[in-house]
């Protein structure tokens, strides 16, 4: 089944808690908040004060991606904010395997993304410790990106090595997902896809059903 994470990156933000609220009645099944340090990636967005601030407007499952350097220094406060997924990059925590574990031990799903340039075999050791796996198809940073054909092949290598390995790992792709690329990305084999300037553009959940209507006839 795919599944839709809308990206509240490219909401409204003088408004936030309403364009949070539109989601659920859009047909969304996550909601994807990106957190950036200004550090890891060359722009800064939201913290745990605005992730508790929305959180009681819906209950969707909040889909956190920490593009922020070791995030291990603040699992327990994105949680505590209402992280049901926390996801972190690979290329900004040394202690990985700590940093996962801690992350289901304080009640959140954990999450693990690659950038672009980062191979399936570097994260291939932690792939028992995740419950999604998020390949980025942008450099992380910005929404309204162009989306990253030349991902696709690593996006069918991790969903050969879930299916092979038989783990129950989500594959999230992240970064220029509209009604057309939505279908390269479900055929490559992502089954959650994010997408921010693609449904918060227009009419929230009209935009979402074709997106979903797109990845799924890509599979059939
Ligand atoms: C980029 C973020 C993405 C982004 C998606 O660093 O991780 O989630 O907001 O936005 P669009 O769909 O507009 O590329
Ligand atoms: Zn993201």
């Amino acid at each position: 089944m795919i599944k839709i994470s809308p990206s509240i990156l490219a909401a409204d933000f003088s408004r936030l808690g309403d364009e949070v609220k539109r989601l659920d009645p859009g047909g969304a099944d996550y909601v994807h908040v990106d957190v950036m340090d200004g550090g890891f990636v060359p722009n800064l967005t939201v913290g745990p004060p605005v992730i508790a601030a929305v959180r009681p407007v819906t209950k969707l499952p909040f889909d956190v991606h920490l593009m922020i350097q070791r995030p291990s220094r603040y699992l327990d406060d994105y949680i505590r904010a209402g992280a049901d997924i926390l996801t972190v990059h690979l290329e900004a925590e040394e202690e990985l395997e700590e940093t996962l574990q801690a992350i289901r031990e304080l009640g959140s799903r954990p999450g693990i993304a690659i950038k672009p340039n980062t191979s399936f075999q570097a994260v291939k050791p932690y792939m028992g410790l995740v419950d999604i796996l998020v390949v980025m198809t942008v450099e992380p940073g910005f929404g309204g990106q162009e989306f990253m054909m030349e991902v696709m092949p690593k996006v069918e290598e991790a969903r050969g090595f879930i299916d092979e390995a038989g783990l129950d790992v989500e594959l999230e792709v992240d970064g220029g997902v509209d009604e057309i690329t939505a279908g390269y990305a479900a055929k490559a084999g992502a089954n959650v896809l994010v997408a921010g300037t693609a449904v918060y553009g227009g009419r929230v959940k009209r935009r979402i059903a074709r997106i979903r209507e797109s990845a799924t006839k890509a599979l059939s």
